[in-house]
């Protein structure tokens, strides 16, 4: 069973049954994953055990702190005894790092979990944030407006999507533009270089 498969067999079980909306999102996330694997290359099984897992933190039997991407990761780490890179990648998913700061939780956040590679945190913004919240395919730009929608505006959740959206959108537009760049399957694949995506996180 390579990674991917393990994520996915994990994350069904803590999703699928408590938290049905959550899991047909994160399906959604993890397809996207597979789709963008070419420009991925060697790390496209860690990408999308990573879309997998993201918002494993939001099942009620994973949940600590209330911050998904930390309670997620500290599961993954401490019970699942996950990839550190992995572990990484969760634990700050998405601009996980502006919530937390609004929740007052970045220096364990930080203490605990060192920034992902951001080539890959890029190509994570892009699975999650061109997801809906029911798997439908949305533009990162409906995707904040969404947010924004749920959440009341003193939210840390709303206070950090209006500082990260930038970051946000920028990840996702680098990321489209390496996939219009790169060959067609057909051809020899090559791998993006992390330089290419230096600018989204
Ligand atoms: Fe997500």
């Amino acid at each position: 069973m390579d990674l991917a498969d393990w994520a996915q067999d994990t994350a069904r079980t803590i999703l699928e049954e408590p938290l049905p909306r959550r899991w047909a999102h994160t399906q959604s996330v993890a397809a996207q994953a597979r789709t963008i694997s070419p420009i991925l290359g060697r790390d496209a099984d860690l990408l999308t055990a990573a879309a997998w897992l993201h918002d494993v933190g939001y099942a009620p039997r994973l949940a600590r702190t209330g911050f998904h991407p930390l309670d997620g990761a500290r599961y993954l780490r401490d019970v699942e005894h996950a990839d550190q890179s992995l572990c990484r990648l969760v634990a700050h998913h998405s601009g996980a790092l502006a919530e937390a700061e609004e929740r007052g939780l970045v220096d364990e956040l930080s203490r605990e979990f060192r920034p992902a590679r951001r080539d890959l945190t890029a190509a994570l913004i892009f699975c999650d944030m061109t997801t809906g919240p029911n798997g439908q395919r949305i533009a990162v730009e409906q995707r904040l407006t969404d947010i924004r929608a749920r959440y009341a505006p003193g939210h840390p959740v709303s206070k950090a999507i209006a500082r990260s959206a930038p970051q946000l959108t920028a990840a996702v537009t680098c990321v489209t533009s390496a996939l219009a760049s790169h060959p067609r399957p057909q051809h020899r694949q090559r791998r993006v270089p992390a330089g290419v995506l230096a600018g989204a996180s």
